[in-house]
């Protein structure tokens, strides 16, 4: 098996190249990433030996079908993720998230590889806080922010290649992940290495703002089951029942830190913030028998800290840079 895989340098691909150099020692796999400021040779510095690692852009199509002939899969993971930046500035995110699955799938459609296109549950918008519905893959499309929009816009895309050219393609819609080698810009390493490094934790607005979190290794487990046993043309939903609001995400993270669980700030809402996100994934454990196995929040997180606290290397140079940015947001 000679698997691509894009954007696997980042948070989700590099633990994904991590699991997948494990499990299958005898793949041959190539990473296809552009190292941007979310991306870093370090997090695949274990595997480096057994990978090869080709600084590219998503949207540059030569290469891309370069690649593409030479694989019989490609799990594409790289995009623009950050809702914040996409506030701030859209433009990459239409470049890479929109035009580089446009590029993927024009190589994936002319060399007849089978592709598995990695999205997030915030296509679907968001869900009120006091209604217990969850989100399925019947959910209407209906994106709050320019990243979310651009992912829809590439899930859209996956769609059309399938029916209009017979792309042998699955989708997944996952909900937020937790875990190690997570950019510290993101909530829940942002409010570690805050503590870590003597700041104090930053909470958007009221807290109440709910996420379903997932494992990191559970994701890409979701996703190895997909692209072995999944029906072309699908889409998964990826979630592992874990609903939590934010305030309660932070003062759990800060006990266990050995702090008092409100020894935070709270700096003012992130525009337009979706209020609730949980994911229906009984389709996933139904048909494709799949279970997360970190079903203990708790003990995920624990683990997580102590990644933080024993990779200081990894996360310390880019600290600062990310505290001065949020903080001229006045965040
Ligand atoms: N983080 C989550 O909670 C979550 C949840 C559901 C789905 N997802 C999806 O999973 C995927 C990976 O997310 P992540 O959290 O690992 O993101 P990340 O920001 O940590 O990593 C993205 C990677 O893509 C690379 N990249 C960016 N632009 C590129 C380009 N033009 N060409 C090539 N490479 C480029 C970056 O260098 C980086 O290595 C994304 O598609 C995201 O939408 C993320």
């Amino acid at each position: 098996m000679r698997l691509l895989v894009t954007g696997g340098a980042g948070f989700i691909g590099a633990n994904f190249v991590h699991s997948a150099v494990r499990a299958h020692p005898e793949y041959a796999v190539t990473v296809l990433d552009a190292l941007t400021y979310a991306g870093s040779r370090e997090s695949l510095a274990p595997v480096e030996d057994q990978i090869r690692l080709v600084q590219g852009d998503v949207t540059d199509a030569g290469l891309v079908s370069r690649l593409v002939a030479d694989s019989d899969a490609v799990v594409h993971f790289a995009a623009e993720t950050h809702v914040d930046n996409a506030l701030a500035d859209p433009e990459p995110f239409l470049r890479t998230n929109v035009i580089g699955t446009f590029t993927v799938l024009e190589a994936v459609r002319r060399h007849g590889v089978r592709l598995h296109h990695v999205s997030t549950d915030e296509v679907y918008g968001e869900l009120a806080l006091d209604n217990p519905a969850r989100f399925t893959e019947s959910t209407p499309y209906n994106p709050s922010s320019p990243y979310s929009a651009t992912k829809a816009a590439a899930d859209m895309l996956v769609r059309a290649w399938v029916r209009s050219y017979g792309v042998r393609a699955t989708i997944s819609n996952c909900s937020n992940n937790y875990g190690p080698y997570q950019h510290v810009e993101k909530f829940i390493p942002r409010q570690i290495t805050n503590v870590l490094t003597g700041r104090r934790p930053k909470l958007y607005g009221s807290g109440a703002n709910i996420r379903d979190w997932i494992h990191v290794d559970d994701h890409n487990d979701a996703v190895w089951r997909i692209l072995e046993s999944g029906q072309p043309g699908r889409t998964y939903l990826i979630g592992a029942d874990g609903e939590r609001d934010n305030l309660t995400v932070l003062r759990t993270l800060l006990k266990m830190m050995g702090h008092d669980p409100d020894d935070f700030d709270r700096v003012p809402d992130r525009a337009g913030h979706d209020l609730r996100y949980a994911i229906d994934p009984s389709s996933l454990y139904d048909e494709l028998g799949w279970a997360p196995k970190h079903t203990d929040f708790d003990e995920g997180l624990r683990a997580t800290i102590e990644w933080y606290r024993n990779n200081e290397s990894w996360w310390g140079p880019l600290k600062d840079a990310v505290e001065a940015r949020y903080e001229q947001r006045g965040q």
